[in-house]
């Protein structure tokens, strides 16, 4: 790993605010990132959150499906910007970095790849300058009979087969090409498993993260979703995973249904959450952020307190690995 020793200055309107710049190699991942801190995952539930809380993240991470309508594939006018969204990103924006956690690429998908999804990510991208971006490592466009992709609006894990390590890999290359910031892929919950798999899941990130140039978002709550019902060792995973590919982790909450526990993102992390990310937080030399993702209609019962209290105790365990380097 190279420390250039930068500093990138970045303007919040008000402040300056110092990042310690790092270029790294080794994890696919080249470019200089800054090292954010603590974020939150924006929903429906936090415009006026975001404003009188500034002081309570780092960063604002996005799903930027969420701030525009989708006509679909092939639509003269496909994207429509969803215009209150919008002011709120702005002014979010023009006080904290944003970065971007994408849910339409379906990367894993047989179908073609839609690559004016990657045009609008590489235009939102352009204007509000993503640190890295990511999407999930599953897909969600399905083939039907009469040859038209549907969405399933659910993202389906995919088989950790070396047929599609290819098919992916090569897609990560494209990314990359179209917007060329770092680009992370982040781990699934698998509720089943594949029958005959070629590795295992380690094997596969580490794997991918090798020839191509992705990244991993490691998100904590789903490996203890995928222990919890597949009866194995988070640690264990942790041990065996590159964990110099992890440039953000994810921690959330989550509950049972129907036997199984579920990634619902049911507001506070579980402890076991938080004893894996003091964990991960030691031993992820390249992290750069930690996100803290709720479903907006838990907001209620969390509230604005709640909310802080998760922010407060990420930021704990965040400032515990990076003493030496200054947040405000
Ligand atoms: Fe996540």
């Amino acid at each position: 790993m190279k420390v250039l020793g930068r500093l990138f200055l970045l303007l919040d309107g008000l402040n300056s605010r110092a990042y310690s710049m790092t270029d790294f190699t080794g994890s696919g991942i080249s470019q200089a990132v800054p090292r954010l801190g603590v974020g939150l995952l924006y929903n429906a539930a936090l415009p006026r959150f975001v404003r009188s809380n500034l002081d309570a993240f780092d960063y604002l991470a996005i799903t930027p499906d969420l701030f525009w309508l989708d006509r679909g594939p092939g639509h003269p006018e496909r994207y429509e910007e969803l215009e209150s969204w919008i002011e709120t990103l702005d002014w979010v924006a023009a006080n904290r970095p944003i970065v971007s956690h994408n849910i339409g690429l379906s990367i894993g998908t047989a179908g073609s790849l839609d690559v004016a999804y990657l045009d609008q990510i590489a235009r939102f991208q352009n204007r509000y300058k993503f640190p890295w971006h990511s999407d999930h490592l599953s897909f969600a466009q399905v083939r039907g009979a009469t040859g038209d992709d549907y969405n399933v609006a659910l993202a389906v894990p995919i088989p950790y087969d070396k047929e599609m390590l290819q098919l992916v890999a090569a897609r990560v290359d494209l990314v990359k090409q179209k917007i060329p910031i770092p680009f992370l892929l982040e781990n699934s919950v698998y509720f089943v498993d594949f029958p005959e798999q070629d590795m295992s899941e380690t094997e596969f990130l580490n794997s991918l993260t090798q020839r191509s140039q992705c990244g991993l978002l490691l998100d904590l709550h789903n490996l203890y979703t995928n222990a919890r019902n597949h009866g194995f060792d988070a640690f264990t995973f942790l041990d065996q995973l590159d964990l110099a590919s992890v440039i953000e982790i994810h921690i959330a909450g989550g509950d049972e249904f129907a036997g199984m526990y579920t990634d619902s993102h049911a507001g506070p992390c579980p402890e076991p959450v938080w004893e894996l990310l003091d964990h991960a937080i030691s031993h992820t030399p390249n992290l750069r952020g930690v996100t803290f993702e709720f479903h907006f209609s838990y907001y209620p019962l969390m509230g604005e307190a709640g909310v802080r209290a998760q922010l407060d105790r990420a930021r704990a365990a965040w400032l515990g690995r990076t003493s030496a380097t200054k947040i405000p």
